[in-house]
């Protein structure tokens, strides 16, 4: 049988290590796909050192691919949204079928990709996309399709969690790891979108849509950073038994989806809470399986290669059959999606840790104890330190049970307003995970 001919578009990180992956096992690969899978054009703005492309056709104009009619599979490795899905509409348009990695593109145009993608009767494969070489699309769409899912967490930023990781272990600034992860390929073009939580609101976005069977909802997702976190949070944090990770978390509730990322307390015991460096893992618990914990490398050259080759062999193994029995793109029907809504940040529920910078004076800890007692705010752990030496202040810290985020957000304009708590109150949120 004739090899599948497959055209390259991006020659980064992920697009070399794709190449190289895909020579490397070719033999492997073929004997799994049941055809050749040859990489017959290439579009690339420079070359790459990390790859030889020997004769492979080169151009610079990524379009070309998708006009290209000796290609069957277009990969989409260039980034961003705006080219990225003028290329994808493209390919759709002629017919072809495409693999990305591009999370930014699926989660906020992935409604209408797929879309025209089933008028095509073509498939539009997106394994890279989260959490880089882990399969947990897969493991979601197909490995757990029995269950209602209850919620999703995940690590599902591979630069922000070597960061974390970096400074809490040695002691290392923010912005010198930083740059270490953009050297390593880790990092997105635009940083913020990992340090801001972006990049993972845009992967929470697609595990939510595959877990609860809503359409994609980026525009919905609540996104905070992990830029303001300080060494005296982290070191408290451990001292009552937590760590903290910048968390994704999609957890279906009577009113609504609650969506949102941003730093979590995470009880050091669990798995996930010692998942460290570049690492990601996402917790997925359904009401048959349980909790399930898949962990890898969550950004980098071949292990992202190794999800986008793994869509290729999939592409390469359904693209004979009827379009209308294979797995649907978001794993339920497309007739069949849910209009339950997502929740906006001040209904959803977490347990917090609260730092407090309180005045030496007696009393202040009762004051403190009544404006949550009157909001039902029930408290967990509390911890008083020395007063600081610089200020005098007294650091109180508190973790919460859980509570509606519209609830805290009172009761720390309350706590705020008091006349012996000075600046403002640090608020993180919690998640027992069990
Ligand atoms: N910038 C992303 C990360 C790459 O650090 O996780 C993989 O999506």
């Amino acid at each position: 049988m004739k090899p599948v001919k497959v055209g390259i578009c991006g020659l980064g990180t992920v697009g070399s290590g794709t190449f190289n992956v895909l020579k490397r096992n070719a033999e492997e690969i073929a004997r799994r796909a049941g055809r050749g899978i040859e990489v017959a054009q290439i579009a690339q703005r420079r070359p790459n050192p990390h790859c030889d492309t020997g004769s492979t056709p080169i151009t610079a104009e990524v379009l070309a691919v998708a006009d290209n009619p000796e290609i069957d599979v277009v990969v989409e490795l260039i980034g961003g949204y705006t080219l990225a899905r003028e290329l994808v509409l493209r390919a759709i348009a002629n017919g072809k079928h495409v693999v990305t990695a591009n999370k930014a593109l699926i989660a906020v145009h992935g409604n209408e990709i797929f879309a025209k993608a089933r008028e095509q009767g073509v498939i539009v494969a997106f394994e890279a996309s989260v959490a880089g070489g882990i399969p947990v699309i897969k493991a979601l769409r197909e490995g757990l399709a029995a269950n209602r899912i209850n919620w999703v967490a995940g690590i599902i930023n591979g630069t922000g969690n070597f960061i974390l990781s970096e400074m809490r272990e040695k002691g290392r600034t923010f912005p010198d790891v930083l740059a270490e992860a953009q050297a390593l390929g880790y990092a997105e073009a635009d940083p913020t979108f990992d340090v801001e939580g972006i990049d993972a609101a845009h992967k929470l976005t697609i595990l939510a849509s595959i877990a609860f069977g809503i359409p994609l909802q980026f525009d919905k997702a609540y996104t905070e950073g992990i830029t303001r976190l300080t060494t005296a949070d982290v070191g408290y944090a451990e001292a009552l038994g937590y760590r903290i990770k910048h968390l994704g978390v999609a957890r279906s509730t009577a009113q609504g989806i609650e969506l949102r990322v941003h730093p979590t307390l995470i009880p050091a015991d669990r798995l996930i809470a010692n998942v460290n460096g570049v690492m990601n893992a996402v917790m997925v618990n359904g009401d048959a399986v349980g909790s399930t914990l898949f962990y890898g490398a969550g950004a980098g050259r071949e292990p992202t290669a190794s999800a986008v080759v793994a869509d290729l062999v999939d592409v390469v193994r359904a693209m004979t059959s009827d379009p209308e029995n294979r797995v649907p793109h978001l794993a339920f029907q497309p007739d069949a999606l849910s209009d339950h809504p997502v929740l906006p940040i001040e209904s959803c529920e977490s347990a917090y840790y609260l730092r407090i910078q309180a005045k030496d004076h007696p009393g202040v800890l009762a004051q403190v104890a009544s404006i949550l007692s009157a909001r039902g705010i029930n408290i967990e752990s509390i911890m008083q330190k020395e007063a600081e030496e610089h200020d005098g202040l007294v650091p109180m810290i508190l973790i919460t049970h859980r509570v509606t985020e519209r609830h805290m957000v009172e009761a720390i304009a309350a706590l705020e307003a008091l006349d012996d708590v000075v600046g403002d109150v640090v608020r993180i949120r919690v998640e027992h995970l069990n």
